[in-house]
């Protein structure tokens, strides 16, 4: 694979709903690096599954995400809690995992010329997508308000589901993320832990910047 030298890489890893996805936007935006929800490239996978039952094996996997775009992301499909549920349940499977790894690797180390790095959110970045990434974070709060959070983005969607759904959907989600046999959802030793739960955005996204800037001004 090609990599493109003196880029910044940042990589964060987190349970649903954490803020992890805002933070990395408020990021990239910041430092002017391409923003990947890897998040997205399994769901995207959960949709054409629910939607294509029948024709859904790895040849069709392998030729939908062959013409991925970053733009398919922006489907608002994408965000139910069903299209989620079975993210999660495609994310166990090797095969698809290896499938959507190089889609990942190349933003990461591969980014458009016009941006200075990448920055990528989802489970196994820290470890696996990008081992070597500049600055690490695991971003996490805990279950009620992340569940809040959730339920609020939901409701913004007009998406009916209550309060005590989503909840038990990101219990599930969590147990499964977290104890999966293949590239479960981990805090590695060298990531920064970062509680989100008693920090508003811009707190969150400041607090992170000043640990970023001091490290690039040394
Ligand atoms: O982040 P988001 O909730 O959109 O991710 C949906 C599901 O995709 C997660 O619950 C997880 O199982 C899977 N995923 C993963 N590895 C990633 C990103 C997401 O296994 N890097």
């Amino acid at each position: 694979m090609k990599k493109r030298k003196n880029i910044l890489k940042i990589a964060i890893d987190s349970p649903a709903a954490a803020g992890a996805g805002t933070l990395a936007k408020s990021l990239s935006k910041h430092y002017n690096l391409i923003y990947i929800d890897t998040g997205k490239a399994y769901r995207f996978i959960a949709l054409n599954k629910l939607e294509n039952p029948k024709k859904f094996n790895l040849k069709f996997i392998k030729k939908k995400i062959k013409n991925l775009k970053i733009k398919d992301f922006d489907n608002k499909k994408l965000l139910s809690d069903k299209v989620g549920t079975e993210a999660s349940n495609i994310a166990k499977n090797k095969k698809i995992r290896k499938l959507i790894f190089s889609f990942q690797t190349n933003f990461a180390y591969n980014p458009p010329k016009k941006f200075n790095g990448s920055c990528l959110d989802g489970r196994d970045i820290t470890y696996n997508i990008i081992p070597d990434a500049d600055f690490k974070f695991f971003i996490t709060a805990n279950l009620k308000t992340r569940a809040i959070r959730r339920y609020k983005e939901f409701k913004r969607l007009k998406k009916s589901i209550t309060y005590n759904e989503v909840l038990k959907s990101i219990k599930k989600r969590d147990k499964s993320d977290f104890n999966r046999k293949i590239s479960p959802l981990k805090k590695t030793k060298d990531s920064m832990l970062i509680n989100t739960t008693k920090l508003s955005k811009r707190a969150c996204f400041l607090k992170i910047k000043k640990i970023i800037d001091k490290k690039l001004n040394n």
